[in-house]
């Protein structure tokens, strides 16, 4: 599945003739604006070719100024890139996926997309609110769709030549595996949190079965300390190969078949987590013994967004 052995440059392919998407992502879940605008321009000075948006993240206007500036500076064109965007809880009834779409287009300032993924399998009260909230502070959830309806809005844009291939975010296997033997199109990315401490085997096998790319968000556990950026086996394994813990997290994540999102914000932490390299196999299998299990982000259970601050 792997194409290139220089890990930074590896591009998997995806489903449906969605072309390639590289291992390495960039992740835009990043609050300040002018955060984003620089974290974004760093990013691909550093290399990231690949960049993830969403929505819900309200920054897409901020990362396709970035964006723009950064490709016209580096001498690069749009399709030296490959771009995802998701479409929020909000808007699952079908006749809301194409405005939703646009709308995240206009806001990137670009004509398609690599990626579009449904953020969360769980729709939300239709409008502009992204958060919506009955009297008691619970979320109000829609029962007038389903994932299926959504999915083949999702496939129609597909149809139409308005983005190269489509996905879930935050799915169990449980929940994919009803997606995939329906679809017409079938999912070419599942996003999901993963990392040493949330391995998710059985579901990454699932995917490589059935070609389908797993995108690991959280590969460093979200920079939550303790957590996989200090664990002794990260740590021993990064003195010994002359790597920091978070390069040695991401080369793990690339070598074991999936690709990855990181939010370095600094032009310091691009570089870093752009530049990994291979670990000998001994230490892949001393990461894949770890026991540790721990998941950050509890966004799966429930579709608000565990990262995000109820009611921003
Ligand atoms: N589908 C979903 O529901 C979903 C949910 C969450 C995230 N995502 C996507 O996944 C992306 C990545 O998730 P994430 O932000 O959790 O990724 P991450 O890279 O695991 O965590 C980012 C955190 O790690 C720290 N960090 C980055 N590079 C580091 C390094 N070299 N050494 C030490 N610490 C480092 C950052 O600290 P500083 O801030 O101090 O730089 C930041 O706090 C998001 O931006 C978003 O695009 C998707």
């Amino acid at each position: 599945m792997i194409e290139s052995s220089d890990l930074r440059m590896t591009r998997m392919p995806l489903s449906h003739g969605g072309g390639h998407i590289p291992a390495l992502g960039f992740g835009t879940l990043i609050p300040d604006a002018a955060v984003t605008i620089t974290a974004t321009r760093n990013a691909l000075e550093a290399g990231f070719r690949h960049f993830d948006c969403a929505e819900r993240y309200r920054n897409e206007r901020e990362v396709g100024e970035a964006l723009q500036a950064g490709l016209a500076a580096g001498g690069m064109a749009r399709e030296d890139i490959f771009v995802t965007t998701k479409v929020w809880n909000t808007n699952h009834r079908p006749e809301r996926v194409e405005p939703a779409f646009e709308a995240s287009l206009d806001r990137l300032r670009l004509d398609y997309l690599d990626l579009y993924l449904i953020h969360t399998p769980f729709a939300f009260q239709p409008g502009d609110e992204h958060d919506p909230r009955d009297q008691n502070g619970n979320v109000i959830y829609d029962d007038g769709v389903t994932l299926l309806d959504t999915w083949k809005a999702m496939e129609s844009l597909v149809d139409h030549g308005r983005c190269r291939a489509i996905g879930l975010s935050d799915i169990s296997l449980n929940g994919l595996v009803p997606i995939y033997e329906s679809a017409r199109i079938k999912p070419a990315v599942v996003q999901v949190e993963s990392h040493p401490y949330l391995p998710e085997t059985e579901l990454l096998e699932f995917c490589k079965k059935k070609g389908i790319v797993l995108l690991a968000f959280a590969p460093l556990g979200h920079g939550n300390r303790p957590g996989p950026l200090e664990d002794p086996v990260i740590t021993a394994i990064a003195a010994r190969v002359g790597k920091t813990p978070a390069q040695v997290l991401l080369a793990w994540a690339v070598q074991r078949g999936t690709a990855l999102l990181t939010t370095p914000r600094t032009a310091v932490r691009a570089k870093e987590n752009f530049d990994i390299s291979p670990l000998p196999e001994d230490a892949l299998d001393e990461i894949n013994r770890i026991q540790t299990r721990q998941r950050f982000n509890e966004v799966v259970k429930t579709g608000s967004p565990g990262f995000i601050p109820q009611g921003r």
